[in-house]
């Protein structure tokens, strides 16, 4: 009976280690050159894959009824992810389930595709800590790779801007005529939607055109299951990595009008490049378990205010005075949610539009420095503030 017990709660803990969403893992070194790779390459035989959860982003609610709708019951999910690394490059293979296959078509602009996303910590002369998940920081940059299920499209210029140069409803072409047009694109068509942006925070997400990165990303549906692939340099004028490469992986839904933020989201996941020597300071920050009392920590909430302005119960609305907490344990670490208490500045969380709620906004400019409109929380005492992070890392939708 003991020798099952144990076996019991060891299983236990080996399943809720999987399950802890932030991890750290190997990118096995080969020889292979990797800017070709997509899912179906065999270099992946040499790969170990992890399961990383990614959870709801639910920091702003969309102003799409049928989104909400659509999204509410939204949980974590596992992602298979594994990595290789040549020394030059670094490829990425992502499996997620979906039970609808979303494919934006060219024409269509009221469909929303399936697609997936891996975010870099782009190059600092200091590394940590590390940017923040939404999209990067003041100083702390990140490189996001997009890759989106669409049909591919005709791009004369090279520029990945031009889809279809008909007004269907206005040239008077019908028919026979149309139709022979959208064969002529479909046979021209050439480049699939994969983007590059680098971003540092706040509405600065910029998308890299000048082919200054050089990275390959592909998608593939098959048996109610996505994998998307992607592969980069390790270093390029944006990103400068070796030893421990941080990244997150993101994945939208289209059968759920997934875009944007309304996707989900992991929290930073190190990836240790085998064959050379791990950052350990940057995977203590994705790996750090907190060693607060969570339960504690849900009383000093409530007595300093926190659900005043914070959804962090689904069972009250979110409103519009802060973000939604009830995912923030999915994709923030616990470093990040330290710092949201002790220096709420350091990150302003991108939000509403100022002007549609200037009653609450979530942040005021001072001498042109976004100054939060949180409470300042570094009168706590330490105990209470690492209680307060280990009850915000519980706050996470179930996985499915
Ligand atoms: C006066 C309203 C207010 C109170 C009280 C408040 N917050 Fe906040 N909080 C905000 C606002 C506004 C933001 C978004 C701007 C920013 O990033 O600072 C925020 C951001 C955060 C974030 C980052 C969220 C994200 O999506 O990354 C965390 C974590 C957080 N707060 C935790 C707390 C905790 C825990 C408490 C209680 C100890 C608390 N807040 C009390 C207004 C508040």
């Amino acid at each position: 009976m003991k020798k099952l017990l144990t076996t019991i709660l060891s299983l236990g803990i080996a399943a809720s280690a999987a399950l802890a969403g932030d991890l750290s893992l190997t990118a096995a070194k080969v020889s292979d050159k990797l800017d070709a790779v997509n899912v179906d390459s065999a270099v992946w035989s040499k790969a170990k894959f992890a399961t990383v959860v990614l959870y709801p982003q639910t920091a702003i609610e969309f102003n799409d009824k049928e989104a909400i709708e659509a999204n509410k019951d939204n949980k974590g999910k596992k992602a298979q992810v594994a990595a290789v690394h040549n020394g030059k490059e670094i490829a990425i293979l992502v499996k997620w389930a979906d039970g609808t296959k979303n494919v934006q078509g060219i024409k269509c602009t009221d469909t929303y595709s399936d697609g997936f996303a891996v975010q870099f910590a782009g190059a600092t002369k200091k590394a940590q800590p590390l940017p923040y998940i939404g999209m990067g920081s003041d100083g702390r940059p990140v490189v996001v790779h997009l890759q989106k299920a669409t049909e591919k499209v005709y791009e004369p210029n090279g520029n990945k801007d031009v889809s279809t140069q008909i007004n269907r409803q206005q040239t008077g072409v019908f028919e026979k005529e149309l139709a022979d047009f959208d064969a002529k694109v479909a046979s021209l068509a050439n480049t699939d939607f994969e983007r590059v942006f680098v971003g540092e925070g706040f509405r600065s997400l910029t998308e890299i055109k000048d082919k200054s990165v050089k990275s390959n990303a592909s998608m593939k549906y098959n048996d109610k299951a996505w994998s998307g692939a992607l592969s980069r340099s390790l270093k390029d004028d944006y990103m400068n990595a070796s030893g421990t490469v941080p990244v997150a992986i993101a994945v939208w839904d289209g059968t759920k009008h997934g875009r944007n933020g309304l996707k989900l989201l992991s929290s930073w996941v190190a990836i240790n490049l085998e064959g050379q020597k791990a950052n350990a300071a940057i995977v203590a920050e994705a790996t750090e378990a907190t060693k607060g009392d969570a339960a504690k920590g849900k009383e000093a909430a409530e007595a300093n205010g926190c659900n005043g302005c914070h959804q962090l119960d689904k069972s009250v609305p979110a409103g519009t005075m802060a973000p939604s907490l009830v995912n923030i344990g999915g994709y923030s670490t616990a470093a990040y949610l330290r710092e949201s208490l002790l220096k709420p500045s350091a990150v302003v969380v991108p939000g509403f539009n100022r002007n549609a709620h200037s009653n609450t906004p979530w942040y005021n400019l001072e001498k042109g420095k976004r100054i939060s409109t949180m409470t300042d929380y570094s009168f706590l005492d330490k105990k209470t503030v690492e209680d307060i992070v280990a009850y915000l890392k519980t706050l996470k939708a179930e996985v499915e």
